[in-house]
């Protein structure tokens, strides 16, 4: 199918939340062939602040998240945010202003949160190698819960609560060899992954909680990996951590929130609709009788779809094989395709009703031939200084950028109540430079 069609239809499709409850239109669209976010041309964004820019829309922010929010109100579970997808400051404020805490992985992303107001009862600290910095600045600022990953680390949040006589909720991150049925790199749930601590050392480590004196137990936790789809990987996930919960309790031990994690899927190809089926069923059959306080950590199921990256064709260029459109953007800026093989369409920034399809591979600028956005793309025949978008790229898109070749990293507007906000200035060489210290040779 056309591209451009496909996006007409992926938006006319979807009957959303907001739409249901008579709010704002959501999501990209076109208008004379020209792509359109809310009441904003996408032309004259690029016109204002170039390219490559991300751009987020916050009514697909939000759409996102009230679908997640009705499945989870009636059983008692919380949103956090997983900020490893998306740490920009005004994404982090935008989610938590709808309700949303924050699940956080690095000293980091703490202070992020904090930056912007995200209150520390909201804040969940994951993460399988916290420093013991982290985990003091965490404890004193009284996040709502610490979530271990070892027994190893498990005496090291002990040791240091009891230095500073502060008391801290613990939750063990559990690894109950799942297969996730995901990508291998992004699969945490079985013991060939650094994640969680194993089944055989639960009962220990949960009585070394239950003694220490500056501890709350606090219950469990469990992230089998990312961009999840399969109802039996959820049902299996919730059903098996559940029934340790349930043991734990039979052994006396206070176990009163399970932490859900979060890695609910989108498809990248824009082919289907954002929909929590499989995991609100599998949900509501595990935890109908309300028996725990649950959270998730969802990232990318509240964010992919909403941010674009637009970028500008450099150059165009065919060989007997391949015709290649060079693009200002690169792996620098969207690393998920040459890390993961992922694909996210791609499409023109205005369709053209008299052009041609051709297919294309678009590529970066830097020098490397994994350096590429998208492979064997059908996209309408494309020139020099055209711009295309490349879509679904909210959630571990530019928070994963980096400056290899020397390249800044790409700017980031926000796009809220028809106005667009700039959240994140583009970087400049200089500033680059000035990271470096020259030596006095
Ligand atoms: N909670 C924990 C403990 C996690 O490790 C993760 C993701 C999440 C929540 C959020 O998962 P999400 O809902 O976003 O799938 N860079 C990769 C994804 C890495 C995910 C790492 N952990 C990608 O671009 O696909």
């Amino acid at each position: 199918m056309d591209v451009g069609k496909k996006l007409t239809l992926f938006h006319n499709q979807k009957k959303s939340f907001l739409q249901k409850n008579n709010m704002q239109k959501i999501g990209y669209y076109r208008k004379s062939g020209e792509l359109f976010l809310q009441n904003l041309s996408l032309k004259k964004l690029v016109d204002h602040y170039g390219t490559p820019t991300f751009v987020y829309d916050s009514n697909l922010i939000k759409n996102s998240f009230y679908m997640l929010k009705k499945i989870m109100d009636p059983l008692n579970g919380k949103i956090h945010f997983a900020v490893k997808s998306n740490d920009n400051l005004g994404v982090i404020k935008y989610i938590n202003s709808l309700g949303a805490g924050a699940d956080v992985v690095s000293i980091g992303e703490l202070k992020r949160c904090l930056k912007v107001s995200v209150k520390p009862k909201d804040i969940i600290f994951s993460g399988v190698g916290k420093q013991k910095d982290e985990i003091e600045f965490a404890i004193n600022k009284n996040i709502k819960q610490l979530n271990a990953e070892s027994i190893e680390e498990l005496k090291d949040i002990i040791e240091i609560s009891k230095n500073i006589k502060k008391t801290v909720n613990v939750a063990l991150r559990v690894n109950l060899d799942i297969n996730a049925k995901t990508h291998k790199k992004i699969s945490t749930g079985d013991e060939n992954s650094k994640f969680g601590i194993i089944y055989n050392d639960i009962v220990n480590a949960y009585k070394l909680i239950n003694e220490a004196s500056f501890i709350k137990p606090y219950g469990l936790a469990i992230h089998v990996g990312s961009q999840l789809f399969d109802y039996d990987v959820f049902f299996q996930t919730f059903s098996k951590i559940k029934n340790l919960a349930l043991e734990l309790r039979n052994l006396g031990y206070e176990v009163n929130h399970l932490d859900l994690g979060g890695g609910f899927g989108v498809d990248y190809t824009m082919k289907n609709l954002l929909n929590y089926k499989s995991l609100s069923k599998a949900l509501n059959e595990v935890f109908k009788n309300k028996e725990f306080q649950l959270s998730v950590e969802p990232g990318r199921s509240l964010i992919a779809e909403s941010g674009i990256l637009l970028t500008k064709v450099i150059r165009t260029k065919s060989t007997n094989y391949k015709n290649f459109l060079i693009v200002d953007a690169a792996m620098n800026n969207l690393i998920r395709p040459t890390l993961y093989n992922a694909t996210h369409s791609i499409q023109p920034l205005k369709i053209k009703s008299d052009r041609s399809s051709k297919k294309y591979d678009v590529v970066g600028p830097i020098c490397e031939t994994g350096d590429f956005l998208g492979i064997d793309f059908n996209l309408q025949e494309t020139k020099k200084n055209e711009v295309l978008a490349i879509m679904t790229c909210g959630a571990y898109g530019s928070v994963m950028r980096s400056n290899y070749n020397s390249r800044p990293s790409a700017a980031e507007v926000f796009i809220f109540n028809n106005k667009e906000i700039l959240l994140r200035k583009r970087e400049n060489i200089d500033e680059l430079l000035n990271l470096d210290i020259i030596p006095n040779f």
